[in-house]
């Protein structure tokens, strides 16, 4: 729900500002940034918490709003693939990847130029950086605006559902961003799938908007699964739970009780009175995708204690999906 150009902040936030990303909030948002102040914004995933990656106060101040432990490392934005190589040491497999999937929803996990301005704090003292080239017209303007490389982190509490809207954002950060640019409702409504390219093989560190097939289709080598155990983070920053809403989550449900939401899927659903959110009445795993956080949140909103969720098919994009809710689901 964009505000108008007056920019006045939404009744519901607690002093965040709300904009409809336009020259003039873009310019502010670009000098925000160089400030060292933090900017949400929109891309084709989920809603970034942007901070100038150069800058280490600023990253963090990211750590500091979203509350998340500080080993877990961000993703670095760039506006260009060759701003990406001048940061990081792309194999031939990684710029094969790049070439396919940038813009777009992959992130690459490479090894450190040495000297870059990059501040350590953003990959948590690894010589590893990930880097992605978001595929996102108000990204694009954030990232010339600032002239700077953007450390950013889905824009919610840490260890919460994802945010897919400005309104989202607003209610797990409020007043600790200087701006929320407003997008809509984000298209993939999946992180991207980060891909580690440090070494002489491929390795999935987190399924995401782009399917393993996918990227096994461009580089015609299998991606490695370092581990297929939630109780093992791959990847720094896969804590066990993770996504989570306040209700507990039950998976793989065929019936609903009382107290519990349905979270469902496809065109054959249990008859119930309890509230109710179909991801794709059709069964179309792309569309679940764009769903499920916001589908999550709002279940939540209705105060039950558990959302049931019916079992989601394992193929394709719902790798990443079922990844989510076994995590959303984990013991916290
Ligand atoms: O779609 C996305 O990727 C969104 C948008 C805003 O770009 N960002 C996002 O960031 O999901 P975040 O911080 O929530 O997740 C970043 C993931 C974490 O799992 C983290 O551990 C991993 O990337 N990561 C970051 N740097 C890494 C590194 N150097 N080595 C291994 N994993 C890394
Ligand atoms: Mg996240």
């Amino acid at each position: 729900m964009p505000n108008s150009g007056d920019s006045k902040p939404l009744a519901t936030d607690a002093g965040a500002v709300i904009r409809t990303p336009d020259a003039a909030s873009l310019v502010a948002a670009g000098d925000a940034i160089r400030a060292g102040h933090l900017i949400a914004f929109p891309t084709e995933t989920v809603y970034g918490l942007g901070a100038d990656a150069t800058n280490g106060e600023a990253v963090a101040r990211i750590f500091a709003a979203k509350g998340r432990p500080s080993f877990n490392p961000l993703i670095v934005h760039v506006a260009t693939v060759a701003e990406a190589e001048t940061l990081g040491i792309f194999s031939e497999a990684a710029r094969r990847l790049a070439a396919a999937f940038w813009p777009g929803p992959l992130t690459i996990v490479v090894n450190r130029q040495p000297g870059i301005p990059i501040s350590d704090l953003v990959s948590a003292g690894l010589p590893s950086l990930a880097l992605r080239m978001p595929d996102h017209a108000i990204a694009q303007a954030l990232l010339a605006a600032a002239g700077r490389p953007l450390a950013a982190p889905s824009a919610n509490r840490s260890g919460h559902v994802s945010a897919t809207s400005a309104a989202h954002v607003a209610g797990d950060l409020g007043a600790a961003v200087s701006m929320i640019l407003d997008g809509g409702a984000t298209r993939h409504g999946l992180e991207s799938t980060v891909v580690d390219a440090t070494g002489d093989t491929l390795a999935l560190l987190r399924p995401g908007a782009i399917t393993a097939e996918a990227i096994e289709s461009v580089t015609r080598q299998p991606l490695i699964r370092p581990n297929a155990d939630p109780a093992v983070p791959a990847s720094p920053g896969q804590l066990q739970s993770h996504y989570a809403p306040a209700a507990r989550m039950r998976l793989d449900a065929e019936t609903v009780s009382d107290g519990e939401a349905l979270l469902s899927f496809g065109p054959d659903v249990p008859v119930t009175d309890a509230a109710q959110i179909n991801l794709s009445a059709r069964g179309d795993l792309v569309e679940a995708a764009a769903n499920l956080f916001a589908a999550l949140r709002a279940l939540d909103a209705t105060g039950a204690a558990t959302i049931a969720v019916m079992p989601i098919p394992a193929h394709g994009l719902g790798e990443a999906i079922n990844d989510r809710l076994k995590r959303a689901a984990a013991p916290r």
